[in-house]
């Protein structure tokens, strides 16, 4: 049996210390997600520099977060290394943002609007993250990449291909970021089943879009009618349609993904400072089926993904919904690996 507990997931306190020093650059740092992040990233123990780079408004980001009395350093950049920075003088550009980084975090890109699915973002994320990449493959070949910018199912294996093109991609190193919809998942079974959901790990395996969601509830022994079981696969599914219905308009889930996020990062850091029994979902290359990506519980060490875990059996049910999800999980992928092959 495997686990995919997320340590810092709900009980994590802001004032233990961590052994090793780590640079975390998040890229569309000025956004929805990648403010919020930063902050989060600001105050984990295990960050000792706070790199945040968008096209827009990062050295106020990060003058605004270096306030807050934590021990790490924080750098602020935009593209061009001549249009300001912090702190003030500071080199700027890409290239300042990503230097030295262990981890890159790349919530960059548009978000969905009422109405839209993650595929509609393509056209314009598809070239973000292509850009973004081939400025880690150049300044930051061996660090872990933690893609949020949508579709994942996609931006993955595009930054996949760029680091191939540039003779750099390690497949322990290039990770999609699926924790909100293990967060969803927990929340909404919590709530079904009576229980506090830091209590809960609900293993979720797949992609991040839809039907390619698959939440493996059988495996957490709760008691369900067909209809229950059916409803809160779909809900976790389509949890982040929720949101953007909320919002209305304005953007997607950007406080539960930089949440998400965080616990993301901070679990990559601690099992990079040497913590072992780090398991945690990641949207990887995977042979475990006929997927070339594939979320599934993954166990971290010192360099990224040290082992891709299984999932266990699937019931009749949930190998319905597998079987549904793998053409379209395959198709978003050959949309990428396309993408960058043009
Ligand atoms: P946002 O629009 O608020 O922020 C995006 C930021 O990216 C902006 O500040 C923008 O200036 C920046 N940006 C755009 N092009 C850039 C470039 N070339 N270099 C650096 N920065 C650049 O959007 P939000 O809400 O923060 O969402 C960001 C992405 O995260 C979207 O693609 C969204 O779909 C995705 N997302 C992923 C989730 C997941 O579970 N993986 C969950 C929620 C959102």
């Amino acid at each position: 049996m495997f686990s995919s507990k997320l340590p810092a997931m709900a009980s994590r306190s802001f004032t233990s210390s961590a052994a090793n020093s780590a640079k975390v650059a998040v890229l569309g740092a000025a956004g929805g997600i990648g403010q919020p992040l930063s902050l989060l990233c600001k105050l984990s123990p295990y960050v000792t520099e706070l790199s945040c780079y968008d096209v827009v408004g990062t050295p106020g980001v990060a003058a605004d977060i270096s306030h807050v009395p934590t021990a790490s350093k924080t750098q602020g950049s935009l593209p061009d290394p001549d249009a300001g920075a912090w702190p003030t003088g500071s080199e700027g550009g890409l290239k300042a943002a990503l230097t030295g980084a262990d981890v890159v975090v790349i919530p960059a890109g548009v978000p969905r609007k009422p109405g839209m699915t993650r595929d509609d973002l393509f056209n314009t994320n598809a070239s973000i993250v292509q850009t973004l990449v081939e400025g880690c493959a150049e300044h930051c070949p061996n660090a872990v990449l933690a893609i949020i910018s949508n579709p994942v199912n996609s931006t993955v294996p595009i930054a996949a291909e760029v680091l191939k093109a540039k003779g750099v991609f390690d497949p322990k190193k290039v990770c999609g970021v699926t924790t909100l919809d293990v967060c969803r998942a927990n929340t909404f079974m919590g709530e079904h089943m009576g229980k506090d959901p830091k209590d809960l790990d609900v293993t979720v395996i797949g992609g991040h879009a839809g039907i390619t969601i698959l939440p493996l509830l059988s495996q957490t022994g709760a008691t369900m009618t067909d209809e229950e079981r059916e409803a809160l696969t779909v809900r976790i599914q389509f949890g982040g349609d929720e949101v953007v219905q909320a919002k209305a308009g304005a953007g997607s889930a950007t406080l539960s993904m930089a949440y998400a996020g965080y616990v993301f990062t901070e679990n990559v850091l601690k099992a990079m400072a040497g913590e072992k029994d780090i398991v945690m979902p990641a949207y990887v290359q995977s042979d475990l089926t006929d997927a070339e990506f594939f979320a599934s519980p993954c166990r971290f060490g010192k360099d990224g993904v040290e082992e891709v875990l299984g999932f266990g059996e699937l019931t009749e049910y949930e190998q319905g919904w597998f079987d549904k999800m793998i053409p379209e999980l395959k198709a978003q992928i050959q949309k990428g690996k396309d993408f960058a092959a043009n």
